[in-house]
């Protein structure tokens, strides 16, 4: 089932619901490490990257049930050691890990984290800020081996607002001996959601959702329910989609606030949208307008992870856009496969790219070289005339349920085979 086929030219239409989000469940499943008891988590998608999360908990000694409306993790077997090569290093979220393993154990060894190919990705900033709560690095058979005989709070400034970075402050933090107090965190609603399962399990920070966060030191954590939010890159995907077929639909659940960047872009393309606490109704122009220039930025700024989605849009715009990428240099891989249908693209340098709308994308057989990047030429192929396959869809599936299912419900005609 790695392939994905598309009949496009077929305006979306319905109602779609909203998966749980990704890059809220990661971070939250490394933190069910730290409460020692049992956490459910409901709402948990049911994607790749949360299944080999799951390998590694189990992998340290945790005890996994999904249950019909999300996952059990009882971690109170968590025997404190190595990490499981293998799926750490297929995927970058095994980092925050890190911090979740320290603030448990004090000690973990594994492998230099993987994740998509998008950019060199470096590790420094998570290095330098734990370091300075007491962890000392050093490599072991090629392996990070990290051990803290005091994690201790400290004043952290980030220099740059890592998503990972802040994560694994804050999961270390929070089993910490005394206040970590970081400035310059990043903002994502993922980290908020984070903080907020945290605060449940009796955890204490401040700030949730600033740039400057308080974490004060506890001695232990407890067990929880909890709901992961909706995901707003699915939501967003979807969104874009309706925008690139002149669709119309309900996107429920979908959390308006935190895409208003996305809307704003949208609107100027000549969408239109109504949004509530249910959901985001979208109703998408017949032929999208270039907006000038779309750039990405940590939030509340144009996420990264969508920038791809507005690049296929775009591709049919009435006239030229430039899209610049401030957060990872790799995100263009998607611009060949793009190209192959028929779009007009130019990169002009290695952050930005000028694309020069055509009336019409044709179907082709494309390949999807990282997870954005293959919803970006899914939703190319809904927009595209004639049949489109997309290979290497298991990079789609490690940040979407079920892309098919979800589209199909739309109206789309579209099959995994
Ligand atoms: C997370 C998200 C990813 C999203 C990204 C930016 C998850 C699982 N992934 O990735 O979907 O695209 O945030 O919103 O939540 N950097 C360094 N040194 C470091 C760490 C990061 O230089 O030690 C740089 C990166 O190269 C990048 C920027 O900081 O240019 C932001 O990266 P970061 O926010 O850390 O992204 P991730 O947490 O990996």
């Amino acid at each position: 089932m790695d392939s994905i086929c598309i009949r496009g030219g077929v305006a979306l239409q319905g109602n779609v619901c909203i998966q749980g989000s990704k890059n809220a469940a990661l971070p939250i499943l490394a933190a069910s490490l730290l409460t020692g008891e049992c956490s459910v988590l409901k709402n948990c998608p049911r994607i790749l990257d949360v299944y080999a999360m799951v390998s590694l908990l189990q992998s340290l000694g945790c005890a996994v049930c999904w249950q019909e409306s999300g996952i059990m993790v009882d971690s109170s077997g968590v025997k404190c050691g190595e990490m499981s090569s293998e799926a750490a290093t297929c995927m970058r979220s095994s980092l925050c890990l890190l911090g979740a393993m320290l603030g448990r154990c004090r000690e973990v060894v594994m492998e230099h984290p993987g994740g998509c190919v998008i950019g060199e990705r470096p590790i420094d900033l998570h290095l330098t800020a734990l370091g300075q709560m007491g962890v000392v690095f050093s490599e072991e058979r090629g392996r990070l081996h990290a051990i803290a005989d005091r994690l201790h709070g400290a004043e952290i400034d980030l220099p740059t607002p890592s998503v990972g970075a802040t994560e694994n402050v804050i999961l270390a933090g929070v089993l910490a001996e005394g206040d970590t107090i970081l400035s310059g965190a990043a903002r994502e609603p993922e980290i908020t959601a984070l903080c907020r399962y945290l605060q449940c399990c009796g955890a204490c920070i401040e700030g949730a959702g600033t740039d400057r966060l308080v974490i004060r030191g506890q001695s232990r954590l407890y067990g929880t329910d909890f709901t992961i939010p909706a995901d707003r890159i699915v939501a967003g995907t979807y969104l874009l989609a309706c925008m690139g077929t002149g669709g119309s639909a309900f996107l429920e659940r979908a959390p308006g606030e935190e895409l208003t960047a996305v809307m704003e872009v949208a609107e100027r393309m000549g969408g239109h949208f109504c949004t509530s606490e249910q959901g985001i109704y979208v109703q998408g122009p017949s032929r999208p307008r270039a907006v000038e220039r779309i750039r990405t930025a940590p939030y509340p700024g144009f996420p990264t992870d969508l920038q791809s989605m507005a690049l296929a849009v775009e591709a049919r715009g009435n006239g030229v856009t430039e899209i610049e990428e401030n957060i990872f240099e790799n995100r263009f891989r998607v611009v060949e496969g793009l190209r192959r249908m028929g779009a007009c693209i130019e990169q002009t340098d290695s952050r930005r790219v000028r694309v020069t709308g055509v009336p019409f994308l044709t179907g082709a057989e494309v390949c999807a070289k990282e997870l954005r990047g293959g919803a970006a030429l899914v939703t190319a192929g809904l927009m595209a005339q004639g049949e489109t396959s997309v290979s290497g869809c298991s990079f789609v599936y490690r940040g979407y349920e079920n892309i098919c299912r979800d589209f199909r419900e739309l109206g789309a005609r579209i099959t995994s085979v």
